[in-house]
């Protein structure tokens, strides 16, 4: 209590993000017991071993049970087999005293099955095929599941004899206590009936507290009774004085206890990745985009939290987790995906020479002593819930992942513009002026964003009367010009008797309860505060009919949402969050399901936006929170960055890192939220900034305006062009979207995604693609006069798009960068498609002509697409929209029509570029006979084609006559 009123204190004082954290408020390993114990598992002599007589088998699953010879504890094994080489592997509880939670949210549906066949069985293995190609052996002694890619092991489980599951038990003081409840109220009977006593403790006491807890045991012979039942149903438990070691009961952190009614339930295993030098993924952390090794240090930790003012290139936990990893070999590629919504770790470990893993790969695939990776993976509970994803290519394991966990819809077409925002844009007046701001100073914008001080007193779905008295009036003077309003919605509630939201919750249940059942009162914005339960369906639905237009007064269908503070941020709570043992819907503990908690917000914003437009309209939702799955749900950012220089060159392999694992829609904020960037920050974090998915621009409430025209001339020209230049390239990045859809395969790619046997791409952090054309190096350092860009692919040309100065890959080239310059390229071979006038916003631009660049190869072609819709409405998921196929060869440019649905769209053709021609063309005819102008360069051996007027919805051709 004292302590949340000092940080009040302090954050009244400050108005800052009030949780002023350092690293000493967030846990280490050596802080947290289970990391602690599943770190401390030996390799080697793995205990566990196959039962084979308890082999089950369908046409897609195998079931057997893995037994410790330490223990005798069992454990079941469920393999699944998938469709698209993907296999499932679970492993969970025999007869657990309380089921263990099982992350289902995170799934887009129920995984297609496909055929899994016994080919082999005796008494030291088993072994199958899945999915077609995939094969995979079952150890029995120690138990081990290799995985294999054709002939190459490339993956395998429990290589190192880390599996580590710790099973449910009672704790004997407790239970002691309780069977002592039991003798007392059984009375006489009571040592009769020590079997179903004995039930009765196990089902009651993890809800139990407090019974009997200063009471002798009365009755010995009962005692020893339930005593020697207890060692029969639990016989591998350990003696009482181990079984007390700190932090299995209980655990302490600051002045926070946890109260862990359930004891140690953690699970472990290792994996290693044989071939693979690299691995990435598992977002979110402030690290290099290639994982690091961590036996020096903490392993990474996933373990959503609200970090004040995080470091860089650490494994602290940030505010989203996606358990999600790839594993890169030169010749393959590979994914894992370990499905468990509670605090995770993963220490990466590369192996040397003679390890259990390098000895396997020399006697299963001959050869191999090559250093790989080695992964250790433990949750704090849950079950053992691994989707093993064989590739090949880096395009197959996210297709794989993909068709799991899902894919981001195709957002509206405004999305992917400029976003302005700012903590806060103080009253209407203050949105009118910098609307006006962005039209006076011509820099084009889409979505003007409102912070929490628009609302009454932090009570979410209201306004502030003074600052906002016609909130209605203000969205119609930014929708008058194509533009849209996010207003900020977080998951806290003020405990104020009348707030409606707050008095609904009550009165339904619907709030997060402590661990003796109360409402969970916690410390955030609002000051008191209580948190939805969504795991609750019931608590989603009424969420998500807040949204409607008649109950969240002073919305409109152009008023979309962000959701911030969904760890869940809890100021006064540990590491800045909810207590674990907080209780969710179901019975679960908050310790099962905390990384999910912001997913489940977010999913009730986005039924909420779709219900109050009756499923017409594609929703918008920026989250800080996310886990696996979260990408269904929309975009996501980093969180609260630094304007600084590191945090500007951070943002490329974070987001590389969000979209490997799944999240393509995301970004940073632009010009760093704390402090205030110079202008030479600033520029360069626009112009990288206009090259990344999400582009939103957002302050600190303590820094100064940052509205571009109030900086120098030079600045504000700059960052006006920057943001012009994402304008023109939204059709690219609306083709990159609706492909990723269709494919998975994110818009934003590390350059091995295109080019998976370029060792020197493995591990980039200053480059990355968008799509397969365009490559980007943007600028991150202050006083860079020249960058080294490497230009990837064999034989492949390289078109800077400013000046179409062309670069031979592979390899390094300097490039200079005055203050102006975007190093930017297009790959030759490639066609994008642009639009190049400038409008106010993007939905002023929808009947505007396109612009298509096309750069040719060595071989004088190219090819490209092209992906037109409304813009905003869910028809296209019925089919109505344009897709373009271009193609050049032969000196013929020539687009097919592949797809058109009932849409129909006046936008035209009305230049096209052509580059690398080294000589021009007599003439150019189209296919209709028509002699078609054009200019030509020499210098920079570019056509251009000027208003050629094709209709996008027609095919057509050009000829070049050469
Ligand atoms: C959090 C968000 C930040 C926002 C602030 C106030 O710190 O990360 O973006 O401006 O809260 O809502």
């Amino acid at each position: 209590m004292g302590n949340w009123l000092l940080i009040l204190t302090i954050c009244a004082a400050a108005v800052q993000s009030c949780v002023a954290v350092d690293r000493g408020n967030f846990k280490t390993c050596d802080q947290n017991a289970f990391c602690k114990r599943q770190r401390a598992t030996q390799p080697g002599n793995s205990p566990w071993e196959i039962l084979l007589d308890s082999l089950n088998s369908t046409i897609s699953s195998l079931q057997v049970q893995v037994i410790s010879s330490r223990s005798q504890a069992r454990l079941q094994l469920q393999l699944i087999a998938l469709a698209d080489s993907t296999l499932h592997f679970e492993l969970d509880e025999v007869n657990p005293i309380k089921l263990r939670y099982r992350a289902q949210e995170s799934l887009s549906g129920s995984p297609q099955l496909s055929s899994l066949k016994i080919t082999e069985q005796s008494s030291d293995s088993i072994s199958l095929s899945f999915g077609g190609t995939g094969k995979a052996i079952l150890l029995v002694k120690p138990f081990r599941l290799d995985v294999y890619d054709g002939d190459q092991l490339v993956i395998s489980v429990n290589a190192r004899g880390l599996l580590n599951f710790e099973h449910q038990r009672v704790r004997k003081s407790k239970l002691w206590e309780a069977m002592s409840t039991v003798a007392q109220t059984v009375g006489s009977v009571g040592s009769s009936l020590p079997g179903k006593a004995y039930s009765w403790v196990l089902q009651w006491l993890p809800w139990s507290s407090e019974a009997g807890r200063n009471e002798e045991p009365s009755s010995e012979p009962a005692e020893e009774e339930m005593k020697a039942e207890a060692e029969t149903k639990h016989p591998d438990e350990k003696p009482v004085e181990e079984e007390e070691e700190p932090g299995l009961w209980e655990e302490t952190f600051k002045s926070h206890v946890d109260s862990k009614p359930y004891g140690p339930t953690s699970v472990g295993v290792d994996i290693s990745f044989p071939g693979s030098r690299h691995v990435y993924g598992i977002p979110e952390h402030a690290d290099t985009f290639a994982l690091k090794q961590t036996k020096n240090g903490d392993p990474y930790r996933l373990y959503n939290t609200d970090v004040f003012e995080y470091e860089l290139y650490n494994p602290m936990a940030l505010y989203g987790a996606v358990p999600f990893m790839m594993a890169k070999r030169q010749q393959g590629t590979v994914g894992i995906f370990w499905n468990n919504a509670a605090e995770t770790y993963v220490d990466i470990e590369e192996s040397s020479s003679g390890s259990v893993v390098s000895s396997l790969m020399n006697l299963v695939s001959g050869g191999g002593n090559e250093p790989h990776q080695q992964t250790h993976w433990f949750s704090e509970s849950g079950i053992i819930d691994l989707y093993i994803m064989i590739g090949p290519t880096p395009k197959d394991v996210v297709r794989q992942y993909g068709s799991l966990t899902g894919k981001t819809p195709l957002p509206q077409r405004f999305a992917l513009g400029y976003h302005q925002c700012r903590w806060n844009y103080n009253d209407q007046e203050d949105v009118h002026s910098v609307n006006k701001g962005f039209d006076l100073h011509d820099i084009p914008y889409d979505v003007l964003w409102l912070d929490i001080e628009h609302t009454d007193n932090k009570k979410y779905f209201t306004w502030d009367p003074v600052k906002f008295p016609d909130p209605l009036e203000m969205v119609h003077n930014l929708t008058a010009n194509g533009r849209k309003l996010v207003t900020i919605v977080d998951p806290h509630m003020k405990r104020d008797s009348s707030y409606f939201f707050h008095e609904h919750c009550e009165q339904n249940d619907f709030y997060v309860k402590d661990k003796s059942g109360k409402i969970y009162e916690g410390w955030c914005w609002p000051g008191s505060a209580s948190y939805p339960d969504f795991f609750n369906p019931a608590v989603r639905d009424y969420w998500a009919s807040r949204f409607a237009l008649d109950k969240y007064e002073g919305t409109s269908l152009d008023v979309y949402t962000w959701n911030d503070m969904n760890e869940p941020s809890v100021f006064n709570g540990p590491e800045v969050t909810m207590p674990k043992d907080c209780l969710h819907y179901g019975g679960y503990e908050h310790r099962d399901v905390h990384n999910m908690y912001g997913m489940m917000v977010v999913e009730g914003t986005i039924r909420g936006q779709l219900m109050r437009s009756d499923y017409k309209l594609r929703p918008f939702v920026l989250s800080r929170s996310f886990f696996a799955g979260s990408q269904r749900f929309g975009a996501v950012w980093t969180g609260d960055n630094i304007a600084d220089w590191e945090h500007l060159a951070i943002a490329v392999p974070m987001l590389l890192s969000l979209s490997v694992s799944g999240i393509p829609f995301c970004g940073a904020d632009v010009g760093g939220f704390f402090n205030n960037p110079n202008t030479e920050l600033l520029t360069r974090w626009y112009q990288a900034g206009a090259f990344q998915p999400f582009f939103r621009g957002h302050a600190h409430l303590h820094t100064k305006r940052r509205e571009p025209w109030l900086f120098d001339e030079q600045t504000n020209k700059i960052i006006k062009a920057s943001i012009k230049k994402r304008y023109t390239y939204l059709p690219y990045w609306y083709t990159l979207f609706y492909e990723h859809e269709k494919t998975a395969v994110p818009p934003m790619r590390p350059l091995w995604m295109e080019y998976p046997q370029d060792g020197e791409t493995f591990s980039m952090d200053n480059q990355y693609l968008l799509g397969d054309s365009i490559l980007v190096h943007p600028v991150v350092r202050s006083g860079e006069q020249e960058v080294s860009v490497y230009f990837p692919g064999v034989d492949t040309l390289w078109y800077e798009i400013e000046t179409f100065r062309v670069y031979e890959a592979p390899g390094y080239q300097t490039i200079p960068v005055a203050i102006e310059k975007i190093p930017i390229f297009q790959r030759g071979g490639t066609i994008v498609p642009k639009k190049e006038r400038a409008r106010r916003a993007s939905s002023l631009m929808t009947k505007d002509p396109y612009t298509f660049i096309v750069t040719l190869d060595k071989q004088g072609k190219a090819q490209g697409r092209l992906y037109i819709d409304d813009g905003q409405s869910l028809e296209y998921q019925k089919g109505s929209y344009i897709t373009l196929e271009l193609n050049m060869e032969g000196h013929t440019l020539s687009s097919k029509v592949t797809n058109q649905g009932a849409f129909e769209t006046p936008e035209s053709i009305d230049k096209i570029v052509i580059v690398g021609l080294s000589r021009a063309p007599s003439s150019i005819v189209d296919n209709t006979g028509r002699i078609l102008e054009y200019r030509y360069d020499a210098t920079s051996q570019a056509l251009v084609l000027r208003k050629p007027n094709f209709s996008v919805s027609n095919e057509w051709s050009v000829n070049l006559k050469m």
